[in-house]
């Protein structure tokens, strides 16, 4: 009896004591931050440091490089969206100054290049793993004039291998997720080796990590390629998924690789998708919606992603989000009343509750009742628990209580709103006003006056003022 009651107190002494002194979220975020800029930054390692290297404007320094480089504010602060940032799964490469090895600009002299897998996957057919790797160097040789043999010979200029934790270069692999792969610069030796953390999970799909999207950065390294800011690049150091049946090299990367090698051998040379800027005045949107108090702006197979206090925009991929979403979302609104966010390209719906996709989903846009006649929708926006439908120059009202098409409908949208006399690209609704996109424009359309109240560069949602 008495144990026991010993015991139980002893539980809940320890229980008391485990509450009373958590970890504190600080430290472990001071912990967060310390790795990550000397992982990746080149802040001085703890122990190694000098006393003037250990002042805390080196880290604020480094903390202001690094939220230049991935385009946040430079608030020199370990902020929730740096620390978001530095959680995600990336390169082992560093993002600023010469990596590892080899300094200054090397590159191989010779175009004709060899790789040898030197240590396969057990999480994958080694079949797999080749046609995994020989896409990724297609990647690179389809943009410059670069060949890539694979050869089982010992003397190959790339070696590949899968290894975990502490491999001999100085540089450990962590376990699964954070790191996932490095590569070193052109040279000899262990110059051009690309390592892939065999603790990760290696796929052929869209779950996590797909091994040709790694795969087709690191070499990138194996180049000679530093990372890019573009977070469209596939020099980029966040893993980001895409549809790799689809895969085609960025601009940015097409540029760097170049810059290097020289051009293609191809007479017509290779161009790719340059990434959208959130302040080029040509700026459209394909669809807007409100999520739960964010706004998210639909372009390609992008999103930008507003948040309400922080005033802070977030380009993003659809695919990193929602892997199985088709890129070139047309329209988009949010049914408060139901929590949940719908996506609309062609005649296919999808529904979102919060950023997950619902099962059932797509669906056909014949559901809301129109005729097939109608292919696509260009917009749409929820208010008073009707959703506004936007098709060419005509409006339809579909009434949520009732779950039908208002009769009546399509009217032609100046009829209803007027003073919008143009195709609409994206429809947002705040407060009563709604906001109609159409081009590089916004026109505010106040429901109570009835009427347009002012008219603006739809880029200024983009936190983009002077251009
Ligand atoms: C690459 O080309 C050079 C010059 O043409 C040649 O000497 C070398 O043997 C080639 N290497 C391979 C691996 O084919
Ligand atoms: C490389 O180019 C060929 C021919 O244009 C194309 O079929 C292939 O899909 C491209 N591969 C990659 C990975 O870009
Ligand atoms: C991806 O492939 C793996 C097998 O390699 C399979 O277990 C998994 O379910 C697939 N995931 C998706 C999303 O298709
Ligand atoms: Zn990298
Ligand atoms: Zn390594």
């Amino acid at each position: 009896m008495f144990r026991q009651k010993t015991l139980l107190l002893l539980i809940l002494l320890s229980v008391q004591l485990s509450q009373a002194f958590p970890v504190p979220a600080q430290e472990m975020d001071t912990q967060v931050v310390q790795d990550y800029l000397e992982k990746f930054y080149q802040l001085p390692r703890r122990g190694l440091r000098s006393q003037r290297q250990n002042s805390p404007s080196v880290i604020v320094e480094k903390l202001k490089e690094m939220q230049r480089f991935f385009g946040l504010s430079e608030t020199g602060k370990p902020d929730r969206q740096t620390l978001a940032v530095m959680r995600k799964p990336r390169c082992g490469v560093p993002d600023s100054g010469d990596f590892m090895l080899t300094p200054g600009n090397p590159k191989w002299e010779q175009t004709n290049l060899t790789y040898r897998i030197i240590k396969y996957t057990t999480q994958l057919s080694e079949a797999d793993v080749e046609e995994a790797i020989k896409k990724a160097f297609q990647v690179w040789s389809n943009a410059s004039s670069l060949t890539f043999t694979k050869t089982s010979q010992e003397e190959a200029d790339i070696k590949i291998a899968f290894v975990q934790g502490d491999h001999g270069d100085n540089s450990p692999f962590d376990g699964p997720n954070g790191i996932l792969a490095h590569a070193f610069q052109p040279g000899q030796g262990i110059g051009g080796d690309a390592h892939f953390d065999e603790d990760e999970i290696w796929t052929m799909n869209s779950s996590s990590y797909n091994l040709f999207l790694v795969a087709a950065h690191e070499f990138g390294h194996s180049l000679g390629l530093a990372h890019s800011t573009d977070p469209g690049a596939l020099m980029y150091p966040n893993y980001a998924f895409r549809d790799p049946s689809t895969y085609t090299l960025p601009q940015d990367d097409i540029n760097g690789i170049q810059a290097i090698y020289g051009p293609s051998n191809n007479p017509i040379q290779p161009t790719g998708p340059s990434t959208p800027t959130a302040c080029d005045p040509r700026l459209t949107f394909d669809a807007i919606t409100t999520l739960r108090g964010e706004i998210l702006f639909f372009k390609d197979k992008y999103f930008w992603r507003r948040h309400p206090q922080l005033r802070l925009v977030e380009l993003n991929f659809i695919s990193l989000f929602w892997p199985s979403l088709p890129d070139g979302i047309q329209a988009a609104y949010e049914d408060v009343d139901e929590d949940l966010v719908f996506l609309f390209k062609g005649g296919q719906y999808w529904a979102l509750n919060g950023y997950d996709i619902k099962q059932g989903y797509p669906r056909d846009i014949s559901d809301y009742g129109f005729p097939s006649s109608v292919r696509a929708i260009d917009a749409a926006v929820y208010y008073r628990r009707k959703t506004y439908f936007f098709v060419n120059d005509q409006i339809w009202r579909y009434d949520n209580q009732r779950q039908s098409m208002e009769p009546g409908y399509p009217k032609a949208i100046a009829s209803i709103f007027p003073g919008i006399e143009t195709r609409v690209d994206a429809v947002l609704q705040q407060d009563h006003v709604f906001l109609f996109f159409s081009g590089p424009r916004y026109y505010a359309f106040d429901l109570g006056a009835h009427r347009v109240i002012r008219v603006d560069r739809s880029q200024r949602w983009l936190n983009c003022e002077s251009q």
